[in-house]
C-alpha cells in the first residue's frame, strides 16, 4: 500500500495583513462496519465503512488573523459563540499535531467559531462532524492564503487525511455518500491513512434513513478511546480483524447490487459485534441499557412480522440507530410514534438520513 502523506506543504511568503475566513459544514456518519481498535498514529486496525448523515451537521467558521512571530498554534476558540477551553485546548493541541502538513498554523492566528445543528447531548458524537468541519476549513484557508492549486480529489484526501489526526471516524465525513477506511484487499485504493469514496452503489441506498432513538444522553462511563485501548491484546482481536474485513467486503457487494436483506445482516452483526468486543475486553464493560435490548428485540420481532426491511445499529453508546428505507417512511414512523419512542425517557428521536457530504458555505 502507498504511504499517501498529505500533499504540499506551502507556506505564506509575505505575512497576512488582513483577516481571510472560511466555513464549512460537515455531516456526522454512522458507521455500517465500525472502526474498533487503533494502532500507530490514529490508523485503524481493521476497515470501516460508513454512511454519511445529512441533518446531524457541525458549522465551523475559521478565520486566520496576522501575527507578529511565526510559533505553535495561537488559536481563539468558541463553541456555540461563548469561549470553550476544554474544546479549545484539545484543538490546540491537534493544531500542533498537525502543522508539519500545514505550516500556515505556524504563521497565522486562527479564529475557530463552531456550533452543532443537532441538540447537545443526544449521543450523538460530535467528533466526526467537528473534526471534518475543521479539517475542511484548514484546508481551504491554505488554498486561499497559499493561492495552492490542487484537483478537488487532492484537496478532499488531504482533508480526509487530517480530519484523522483530530478523530478516526471523522475522516469518513468529508465524503457524500458511503465512505470506506482502512485498506481491505476487496478494495483497491483503500487506504489506512483516508477515507475513500465508494461510488458503486444502488440508488435504493442512497434513500436510506437513520432515525436515532436517544435512549440516554450522559457522558459514557467508558469512551471510545479506552475502547479503543481495550482492543489491544483482547483475546478475539484477529478474528475480529478478519470479520470486518469479510463485512467490508459483502456489504460492497450488498450495496452495489442492492441486496437488501444483505445489508441488514451485516450491519446488525456489526453492531451487536462491537458491543460484544466491550462485554468481553478486559475489564469488560456495557454500553446498552435494558431499553436499546428492548428495542433491538421488537425491531428484529417486527421486521419478521411485516417483511419490511428494516435494521438497527449502534454506536459506543446506548442509543439506536434505526435503519430503513425511503419508501417505508409511513410505516416506520408509525411504529416509533406508536412503539418504539414511548419506550424511551422524553420520546427523544432525531430523523437523518444518507447525505450528499459537506457544503463549503464562505
Ligand atoms: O472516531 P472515534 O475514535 O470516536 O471512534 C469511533 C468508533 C465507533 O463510532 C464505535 C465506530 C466507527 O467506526 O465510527
Amino acid at each position: 500500500m502507498a504511504n499517501i502523506k498529505p500533499i504540499n506543504t506551502a507556506r505564506l511568503e509575505v505575512p497576512l495583513t488582513k483577516e481571510v475566513a472560511v466555513t464549512w459544514q460537515a455531516p456526522s456518519n454512522i458507521a455500517l462496519v465500525k472502526y474498533w481498535g487503533k494502532t500507530g498514529i490514529q490508523l485503524p486496525v481493521n476497515p470501516s465503512l460508513s454512511m454519511t448523515l445529512s441533518v446531524a451537521c457541525t458549522i465551523t467558521t475559521v478565520t486566520a488573523l496576522p501575527r507578529e512571530n511565526e510559533g505553535p498554534a495561537e488559536i481563539d476558540f468558541y463553541f456555540d459563540g461563548k469561549p470553550e477551553a476544554d474544546f479549545g485546548n484539545r484543538i490546540e493541541t491537534y493544531l500542533n499535531s498537525i502543522a508539519s502538513y500545514m505550516p500556515i498554523l505556524n504563521q497565522v492566528k486562527l479564529k475557530i467559531e463552531t456550533h452543532n445543528t443537532f441538540p447537545h447531548s443526544t449521543g450523538i458524537a460530535s467528533s466526526a462532524s467537528a473534526f471534518s468541519a475543521l479539517a475542511l476549513c484548514l484546508c481551504s484557508l491554505e488554498a486561499k492564503l497559499c493561492n495552492v492549486l490542487i484537483t478537488e480529489h487532492e484537496f478532499r484526501s488531504k482533508a480526509s487525511y487530517l480530519a484523522r489526526l483530530g478523530s478516526g471516524s471523522a475522516c469518513r465525513s468529508v465524503l457524500p455518500g458511503f465512505a470506506l477506511w482502512g485498506f481491505t484487499v476487496s478494495f483497491p485504493g483503500s487506504s489506512d491513512q483516508l477515507a475513500v469514496q465508494t461510488s458503486d452503489i444502488h440508488p435504493d441506498f442512497y434513500t436510506l434513513h437513520d432515525a436515532i432513538l436517544i435512549v440516554h444522553d450522559e457522558k459514557k462511563k467508558v469512551s471510545s478511546s479506552e475502547g479503543h485501548n481495550r482492543m489491544i491484546g483482547h483475546p478475539f482481536a484477529k478474528a475480529r480483524v478478519k470479520q470486518a474485513n469479510e463485512n467490508v467486503e459483502k456489504l460492497l457487494v450488498a450495496l452495489k447490487s442492492g441486496d437488501k436483506k444483505a445489508f441488514i445482516q451485516i450491519v446488525e452483526n456489526e453492531a451487536l459485534t462491537l458491543h460484544a468486543l466491550m462485554m468481553t475486553s478486559k475489564n469488560g464493560f456495557m454500553l446498552m441499557y435494558p431499553q436499546t435490548i428492548d428495542i433491538i428485540n421488537r425491531i428484529q420481532q417486527w421486521r419478521l412480522q411485516t417483511g419490511i426491511d428494516v435494521c438497527f445499529t449502534l454506536d459506543a453508546g446506548p442509543n439506536i440507530h434505526l435503519m430503513f428505507f425511503e419508501k417505508d417512511f409511513e410505516q416506520i414512523q408509525k411504529l416509533i410514534v406508536e412503539e418504539l419512542s414511548l419506550k424511551i425517557k422524553q420520546n427523544r428521536v432525531i430523523y437523518d438520513s444518507c447525505g450528499k457530504g459537506p457544503v463549503n458555505l464562505a
